[in-house]
């Protein structure tokens, strides 16, 4: 006899819900009332200047660091009052990329990515399955047994969000991911983190205060032809990106959250300041 499975995931359903947040290190206020929701399937990109608090909330979101009052919910379970063994069940949804990957250097970009799986327990067939996955994914084939030493940072970045990808996180969080990365680079990416979005369906915070990151990522979708080659094509003006979306934080505030169209219209000026700049990459 075969068992069916049957989920009740609503698709409505915020994955991650921050109500009325507040956090103060000291007397410094850092996020002062903060609400906002990421659905299923959602990339939410986080802007804001450094020091806004940024970090911040992906710490909060990964039980790092607890809030003074406000509830966190993800999934629909409120995580503040967790113990560190329910917060430990929370964080295996989710992963997170940082600007510097942290990638073992004694190790291959192979091993680097098997050692979550190792960590869980996987039997070797299932993890180089989940490896060779993510490695091809991440278009790494040829640099699995190179050492990160020998990659460029892009590369090792790209690394670490294929060893964040490997055990199927529900939730990937991006700490500005592109910093410090050549234009062709930051390109490629966002590009991943598009394809995770459109093809993975993992709900995503993309952390970054790159123009050229919103513009991709408010602009690009992936879609898997027939023979299974993964195209990147641009929106046109008949057609608007809805699984993606912006926050802007400022001074403990969120003074944004909405679509990038609303973000490119807005008449506040501390918005504009944002996106009418011209960074020139
Ligand atoms: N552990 C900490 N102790 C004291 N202050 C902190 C700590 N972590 C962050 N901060 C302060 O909180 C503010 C927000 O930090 P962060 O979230 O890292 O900003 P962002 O990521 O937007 O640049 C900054 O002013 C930072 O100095
Ligand atoms: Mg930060």
């Amino acid at each position: 006899m075969m068992n069916v499975a049957t989920t009740t995931t609503d698709p409505q359903a915020a994955r991650i819900e921050f109500r009325n947040v507040c956090l103060a290190f000291g007397d410094k206020v850092v996020l002062n009332g903060v609400n906002f929701r990421v659905h299923s399937g959602e990339m939410k990109v986080v802007l804001g200047q450094s020091g806004s608090g940024k970090s911040t909330i992906l710490r909060l979101l990964l039980g790092l660091l607890k809030p003074n009052s406000g509830e966190i919910l993800i999934n629909g379970e409120e995580v503040t009052q967790f113990d560190e063994e329910a917060l430990n069940h929370v964080r295996q949804k989710m992963s997170i990329v940082f600007q510097e990957g942290a990638l073992f250097d004694s190790l291959s970009v192979y091993e680097n990515i098997a050692y979550r799986p190792r960590e869980l327990g996987w039997s070797e067939e299932k993890i180089d399955a989940h490896v060779q996955r993510v490695l091809s994914f991440a278009r790494l084939g040829e640099l699995a047994d190179s050492f990160p030493d020998a990659l460029s940072g892009g590369t090792r970045r790209l690394v670490a969000i294929a060893r964040a990808m490997v055990d199927n996180p529900e939730i990937i969080l991006f700490d500005e991911p592109t910093v410090g990365l050549d234009p062709p680079t930051a390109h490629r990416l966002c590009e991943a983190a598009v394809r995770l979005r459109d093809l993975e369906e993992v709900t995503s915070m993309f952390v970054t205060h790159r123009l050229a990151d919103v513009r991709y990522l408010a602009s690009h979708y992936a879609v898997k032809q027939a023979d299974g080659a993964v195209e990147l094509l641009e929106e046109n003006d008949r057609l608007c990106l809805t699984n993606t979306k912006f926050l802007m934080l400022n001074e403990g505030k969120i003074v944004f959250d909405g679509t990038d169209e609303q973000l490119w219209n807005s008449d506040d000026r501390y918005l504009r300041a944002f996106t009418h700049e011209d960074t020139g990459d």
